[in-house]
């Protein structure tokens, strides 16, 4: 695993294309139900947005992609709509995996897997078993996440890791333990939906993430809508703690 730049700690490098966008694909019911549709087809609509959205981060060599699935508090939603998105999960993951296989992108899921049934929890082994050795775009799903969950489950292992240090925990000692270690914190976070809110996604690795919201719903985000939040991320100064004067020193 490799050990990445924290935000806080040091400035890190930018590129005119994000390195990692995280997103949380919000909307499918609204969809559905402007189309009077149960809501549940709002959710079958957004699997087919999420291989869309992939295709475009693939052609523009983003290096990370990491989507919201199901949060650590959507288990409070109705037995019927939690049991449908499991078993779309389960669909998806089986029909899909050997397509994400051979464009050489390796998935990543990250969350609390001990709620899944054990089908499921097979599956999610196997596909990311498959996808392991691939160095394409790096795909994470999280799936009964939660970012306090992360943060919690990081420290919980890092103390029983170095139970000496009590007292004396860096951010060095903690980052290795959260669940996106292997990636460099998220350039571009992006929201569908019009929320404007994290919904405890990844509280940690957001703290210099530039943050886009769009009304747009998720089974509508196409590549139309995703290069709209590029070209926004493309006009922002990130300063990290700085001043646009210091800036503009550093880049002559
Ligand atoms: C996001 O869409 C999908 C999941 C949370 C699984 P929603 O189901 O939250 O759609 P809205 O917010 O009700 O429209
Ligand atoms: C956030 O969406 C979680 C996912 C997209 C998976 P929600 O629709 O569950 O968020 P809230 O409840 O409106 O904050
Ligand atoms: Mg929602």
């Amino acid at each position: 695993m490799g050990f990445f730049n924290s935000a806080t700690q040091s400035i890190p490098s930018i590129t005119e294309i994000p390195k990692h966008i995280a997103v949380i694909m919000d909307g499918n019911g609204r969809w559905a139900r402007k189309r009077f549709l149960p809501r549940i087809a709002g959710h079958k609509r957004g699997v087919e947005a999420v291989r869309d959205l992939v295709k475009y981060c693939v052609s523009l060599k983003v290096e990370y992609l990491t989507l919201f699935a199901f949060s650590s508090e959507n288990w409070r939603r109705p037995n019927e709509e939690v049991s449908f998105l499991m078993g779309l999960f389960m669909d998806a993951l089986k029909r899909e995996v050997s397509k994400l296989h051979q464009n050489n992108i390796k998935l990543i899921l990250i969350g609390d897997r001990s709620r899944f049934d054990s089908a499921l929890i097979a599956q999610i082994e196997e596909s990311v078993q498959l996808t392991a050795n691939n160095t394409g775009l790096t795909l994470t799903i999280a799936a009964n996440y939660g970012g306090r969950w992360d943060i919690l489950q990081a420290v919980n292992q890092m103390q029983l890791a170095s139970p000496h240090l009590v007292g004396l925990y860096e951010e060095a000692h903690l980052t290795p333990y959260l669940s996106m270690s292997y990636a460099p914190e998220p350039d571009l976070f992006i929201r569908t939906g019009g929320e404007k809110r994290i919904s405890n996604f990844l509280l940690w690795q957001l703290a210099y993430t530039e943050l886009y919201f769009t009304d747009t719903l998720w089974p509508d985000f196409n590549e139309t809508a995703f290069n709209l939040a590029i070209e926004s991320y493309q006009k922002r100064e990130r300063r990290f703690g700085r001043t646009s004067e210091q800036l503009a020193e550093h880049k002559r």
